[in-house]
Formats: C-alpha cells, sequence, structure tokens
C-alpha cells in the first residue's frame, strides 16, 4: 500500500497545508544502488577536545573513498571523535563542535558520533559517554529532512574493526536508522577484496525468503555477491521458486519448525553456510485473555524455538563456517511490547536474549557472530493488512516520519554479514526510524 500522504508532502500544496497545520514533514530518503555515490557531498571530520585515534579514525574514513574534510560549507555527513570525551565538563567540546555546523548538514545528512564503551571501573568517563546517547537519540528526534543520527562505540585500539559500520552508516544503506548506539569489539576485520562484492564467495540461506522482507534479504546479499539459499514453506513453493530463479539463488521448501531442518539445511549446503539468516516469522495477534495455546505455541515455535533449535545444531554440527554470520530477526514489539502481541513480543525480545547471550560464546568457540535487526513499521503485505489508523500511527511514529522498506532491513542484514563485520557482535539494531516505541 503506496504511503500517499509522504507524496503528498513532496507537493507544494500538501507542503503548504501540511506545514500549516504542524503535521509530520516526512522528507524522502535515498536507497543506495550500485553504482551511485554513498554521499552526496563532502565527509566532515571533526574531534571533541584532542583525540588519540583521531588519526586512525581519518585513515580509515579516507580508505572509504568518501571526500573527508575538515570544512565544508554543506557536509553531507558528519563525524565527530567523542573518544576523548571522558569528563561531564568535556562534553561542552560536543556542542563546541557541531553547534556551529548541524545546521548546514545537506537533506538526507549523516552525523556519526564516536565513542568508548562506558568505563566500569570510571564514573565520570561512563557518565560521560553514557551521555553522548542522550545526546544522539536527541538529536535524531530534532534533526528532521531525512537526516539520521547514531552513536558508534569502538575498542579504540582497534579503530581498523570500525570500516564495515562507517561505511554503512555513512550511506543510505542506512537511510531507515536512526538514534542507534553500535557497540564494536576488538575483533579484526576479515578481509575484502572487493567493497562492491563483499559477499563474494560466500554461502548465505535465509528462511522465509518468498516474499516480504526475507526476499529483499536474499535480493541484496546475491547482489552483493554471496550465493544464496531461499527457505520458506512448502505451501509457498511456487513464490519460493520465482524469488529464487529470479535471484539465480536455490529454492529450499522447507518448514523451518520441522524436526529434521538442520540435517535438510546442512544437506542442501555441502559447502557450508557463511551466513544464516534466521527471518521467518509469524503473527497470530490476541490478547492473552483470548489467546488460545496452539496461536501462543505456533508463534514461540516458529519465531524463536525453530531458531534456536537450528542455530544450535548447525553450529554444533559445523554446518556455520568459521568466520560465519548468523543474524535473526527481532522487532520492535520485543523492546517495547504491544497491545494484542504477547506471544509475538515474548518471541522477538527472546531473540534478543539469545543474540546478547550465545554472541560472545559463537565468537569465541566457533569465530561466529550473531546479531538481530529489529524492524519497526516496515511497508511489507503484512503491515499493509494493518487497519489503516494503526498503519498510519505505525508509519509517522518515528522521526523520520514514515515506514521503511524491506531493503532497509536486507541492507542492515548485508552489513551484518560482511566478512569486515567481525567487530559486529551482539548487537541489536533498531531498523526503525527511531520509533517512538521501546527505547
Ligand atoms: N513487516 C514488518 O513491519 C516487521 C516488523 C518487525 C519484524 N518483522 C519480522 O520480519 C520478518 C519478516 O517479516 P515480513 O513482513 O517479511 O513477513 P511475511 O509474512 O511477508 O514473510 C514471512 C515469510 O516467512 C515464511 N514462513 C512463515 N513460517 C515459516 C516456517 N515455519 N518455515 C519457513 N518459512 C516460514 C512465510 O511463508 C513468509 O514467506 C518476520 O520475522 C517478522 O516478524 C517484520
Amino acid at each position: 500500500m503506496a504511503d500517499r500522504y509522504l507524496h503528498f508532502t513532496g507537493t507544494a500544496p500538501g507542503r503548504f497545508l501540511t506545514r500549516r497545520l504542524g503535521l509530520p514533514q516526512p522528507a524522502p530518503l535515498r536507497r543506495w544502488s550500485p553504482g551511485t555515490p554513498s554521499l552526496d557531498g563532502p565527509l566532515l571530520h571533526l574531534t571533541a577536545g584532542e583525540s588519540a585515534t583521531t588519526k586512525e579514525l581519518g585513515a580509515l574514513l579516507a580508505e572509504t573513498g568518501l571526500d573527508v574534510t575538515g570544512q565544508a560549507d554543506r557536509p553531507a555527513a558528519i563525524v565527530l571523535d567523542a573518544t576523548a570525551v571522558t569528563t561531564a565538563g568535556a562534553l561542552g567540546e560536543v556542542h563546541a563542535a557541531l553547534h556551529p555546523v548541524v545546521r548546514s548538514l545537506a537533506p538526507g545528512g549523516r552525523i556519526v558520533v564516536v565513542g568508548v564503551r562506558p568505563s566500569a571501573g570510571d564514573h565520570h568517563q561512563a557518565a560521560a559517554q553514557q551521555a553522548l546517547e542522550g545526546f544522539v537519540r536527541s538529536l535524531g528526534k530534532e534533526i528532521g529532512k531525512g537526516a539520521t543520527v547514531q552513536l558508534l562505540r569502538i575498542e579504540p585500539e582497534s579503530v581498523a574493526s570500525a570500516g564495515s559500520t562507517l561505511r554503512f552508516l555513512l550511506s543510505p544503506r542506512s537511510a531507515y536508522i536512526s538514534g542507534q548506539v553500535i557497540e564494536l569489539t576488538d575483533a579484526a576485520p576479515g578481509p575484502v577484496a572487493d567493497w562492491t562484492a563483499p559477499l563474494a564467495g560466500r554461502t548465505a540461506l535465509v528462511t522465509g525468503a518468498a516474499r516480504g522482507i526475507g526476499a529483499s534479504v536474499a535480493s541484496v546479499l546475491a547482489r552483493d555477491g554471496a550465493r544464496v539459499v531461499c527457505l520458506d514453506i512448502p505451501q509457498a513453493a511456487d513464490e519460493l521458486t520465482r524469488t529464487a530463479d529470479r535471484l539465480g539463488a536455490t529454492a529450499l521448501p522447507l518448514d523451518i519448525t520441522a524436526a529434521d531442518a538442520a540435517e535438510r539445511i546442512a544437506a542442501a549446503v555441502p559447502q557450508g553456510l557463511d551466513v544464516l539468516v534466521h527471518n521467518a516469522g509469524i503473527t497470530r495477534d490476541r490478547r492473552l485473555a483470548n489467546m488460545p495455546a496452539d496461536r501462543w505455541a505456533s508463534v514461540i515455535d516458529v519465531n524463536l524455538d525453530s531458531v534456536l533449535r537450528t542455530t544450535d545444531a548447525l553450529l554444533s554440527s559445523g554446518t556455520v563456517n568459521r568466520d560465519g554470520r548468523i543474524i535473526a530477526t527481532a522487532s520492535i514489539a520485543g523492546i517495547a511490547g504491544n497491545n494484542g502481541q504477547t506471544n509475538y513480543a515474548a518471541s522477538k525480545a527472546g531473540i534478543i536474549g539469545l543474540v546478547r547471550s550465545l554472541a560472545p560464546r559463537a565468537a569465541a568457540d566457533h569465530g561466529v557472530t550473531v546479531n538481530a535487526v529489529a524492524p519497526g513499521f516496515i511497508e511489507t503485505k503484512m503491515t499493509a493488512a494493518v487497519p489503516l489508523f494503526i498503519r498510519e500511527a505505525g508509519r509517522r511514529m518515528n522521526s523520520l516520519s514514515q515506514g521503511g522498506l524491506p531493503v532497509d532491513v536486507a541492507e542492515t542484514t548485508a552489513w551484518f554479514a560482511q566478512p569486515a563485520s567481525s567487530a559486529v557482535n551482539g548487537q541489536i539494531v533498531r531498523v526503525c526510524g527511531q520509533s517512538l516505541l521501546g527505547a
């Protein structure tokens, strides 16, 4: 269902009327396509105070091929190195750096504040670095014009680990992500021979890939060079085959809740799996008082239990290759809760628990990262079926005043999937336009 309001506010009378009425002003968001530049202008690299990482960060930004500068009238992006902000007083440096330039940021611009993890042993440092989170979340809400603001926490000793993440955040691939805090580990990035095909030679399996977000994930992984296996229920076999054929992928009709699902996946990928995307999901909404046990159980089984079972089996059988990536699908409903979705929200919150607990062990034992996307309101058949009033609320109740597209979730998945994203582990990244629901 097309977003007619977004279209209307793009016309002169629509803009005039909606401004007069004080209604939301969604800006059209640019998505990335091969051959187009990541940024439509220079990248302003600023530092709050004296930072030991500035030189290395500058070199890393220069490697991206972006036009990095210390001064720009109309920057398309701003990276502020705030790693040296260790006291409340030093927060003034953040204001001093961004206050003069924030208004000049181009429409659809990107701001990335680079910080470090709040320290357990130094409460002044912890206060200052945690302050950046409130700062970024507020700036994301006020900046407007389709611009986004994120906080990226790096390990100062491993600046190079941030390369794939900076490329993602400083591009239209992250168009529908704002107000997020992403924390990197010190894991060294895997090699990238060609940034235009970062998944070349990798094998990926996407569950629920016949349609919707899963089909888009499969498409973006294939675009980035991966050999893709598309899995969906046998009842969706025709749609699945069409999607797989279109992408030059392999179709695997299989119910992910089947007892032998993991063995059948392993048999379909004799070369092993480099990227496992748990995207299949269902809703069976009812308030708890009206919810029969079967509606509860089916949602928990598809959205959570099958993810736990297949992940365990594919990791322990060695089907997930070393340096592999496991990417699960949460939801902002799993963070904020939702009326009529106790089963769904429980399953999606369970995914968050799984990711946070397994990530460090999977990295230590198997060299595998485990992350999740948490989509907000994404324009799919599922959300087109939502009643008009709730649909409109879902679309507008975020900093970008519009719904996201399946490709926004797919681009996030593709960033997690990259060999160069080894330092991205245990992260729950919301693809929700900074929804007002949840943190
Ligand atoms: N659309 C949104 O706004 C939104 C928001 C938050 C989270 N999500 C999550 O994103 C994922 C994809 O959502 P979507 O909107 O594309 O949904 P969708 O219903 O369009 O697609 C889901 C796919 O999963 C498949 N599937 C369901 N049960 C399966 C099973 N047992 N085995 C294998 N495949 C199965 C379906 O056949 C379907 O093709 C889901 O996990 C969903 O919960 C979506």
